[in-house]
C-alpha cells in the first residue's frame, strides 16, 4: 500500500479485489465518457471492459487509488508482464529482462491534473522494481496528447509505433534502476509501501 499527502491527501493505492469491480467500472465509464466528449476514441464499449478488469483483478495486477473513506475511486492501473504481440516489432532500446507493462492507466476526470497520473506511474515503477522487473513498457494512442505528455514528462523514451484496432499508437519504455524516491511535485512525502 502507498499513501501521499498534501493535494493527494489521504490517497491510498492498493491491489483491487473483486468487490471493487463495480466501482472500477464506474470509474472506467466516467473516463471513457470524458475521453469521447473531447473526441478521443482510444477506449470504447469493447476495450477495456468488465472481463478485462476482472481478469486483471484475479491476476492481482490491478491497483486502484482512493481517498480514505471516500466511496468513489480516483484512479487505477494494471501492471503485469503481458506484451501485445505487436510489441515484438518495436525497436526497443532497453532490453533488460524481465519487463513490466503498464495498461489501463486512468484517473477520474474530477481528479485529473492533480498529480495522480504521475503518482500512479511512479507507484507502478517502484512496484515493478520490487517485483524484479528492470524496465517498463507501455503504449498510448497517438491522439492521446495528455498521456503522451505524461509519459514524456516522466522520462519515458519513445520506442516506436504500432497499429491496434483503434489506429496508431506510440510505444514507450523506461529503465528501472533504484526505486524513484521522488513524490509527485504537488504531493508531499510518501509513506513506504
Ligand atoms: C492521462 C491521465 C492518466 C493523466 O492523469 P493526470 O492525473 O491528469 O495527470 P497528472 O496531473 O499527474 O499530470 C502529469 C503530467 O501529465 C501531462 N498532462 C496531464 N494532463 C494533461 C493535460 N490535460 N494537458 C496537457 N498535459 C497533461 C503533463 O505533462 C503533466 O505534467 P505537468 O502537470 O507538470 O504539466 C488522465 O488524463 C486520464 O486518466 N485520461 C483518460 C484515460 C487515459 O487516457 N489513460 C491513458 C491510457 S494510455
Amino acid at each position: 500500500m502507498s499513501t501521499a499527502t498534501n493535494q493527494l491527501s489521504s490517497v491510498t493505492v492498493r491491489l483491487a479485489d473483486e468487490g471493487d469491480l463495480d466501482d472500477l467500472l464506474a470509474l472506467l465509464r466516467d473516463c471513457v465518457s470524458e475521453m469521447q466528449a473531447r473526441g478521443l476514441d482510444q477506449w470504447d464499449d469493447v476495450y477495456p471492459g468488465r472481463a478485462t478488469l476482472l481478469a486483471d483483478i484475479q491476476a492481482r495486477t490491478l491497483y486502484l487509488a482512493a481517498r480514505d473513506n471516500a466511496p468513489r475511486l480516483l484512479g487505477a492501473l494494471t501492471l503485469n508482464q503481458r506484451q501485445d504481440p505487436e510489441y515484438a516489432d518495436v525497436a526497443w532500446a532497453i532490453t533488460v529482462e524481465p519487463v513490466a507493462v503498464v495498461h489501463r492507466l486512468m484517473v477520474h476526470p474530477s481528479a485529473q491534473r492533480g498529480g495522480l497520473g504521475r503518482f500512479l506511474m511512479r507507484f507502478a515503477e517502484r512496484e515493478a522494481h520490487r517485483l524484479g522487473c528492470r524496465a517498463i513498457r507501455l503504449d498510448t494512442m497517438d491522439a492521446n496528447t495528455r498521456a503522451l505528455a505524461l509519459y514524456r514528462t516522466l522520462g519515458y523514451r519513445q520506442a516506436g509505433g504500432v497499429r491496434f484496432r483503434k489506429g496508431a499508437f506510440t510505444c514507450f519504455e523506461r529503465q528501472l534502476s533504484e526505486p524513484e524516491a521522488e513524490a509527485p511535485s504537488n504531493a508531499g512525502p510518501e509513506a513506504p509501501s
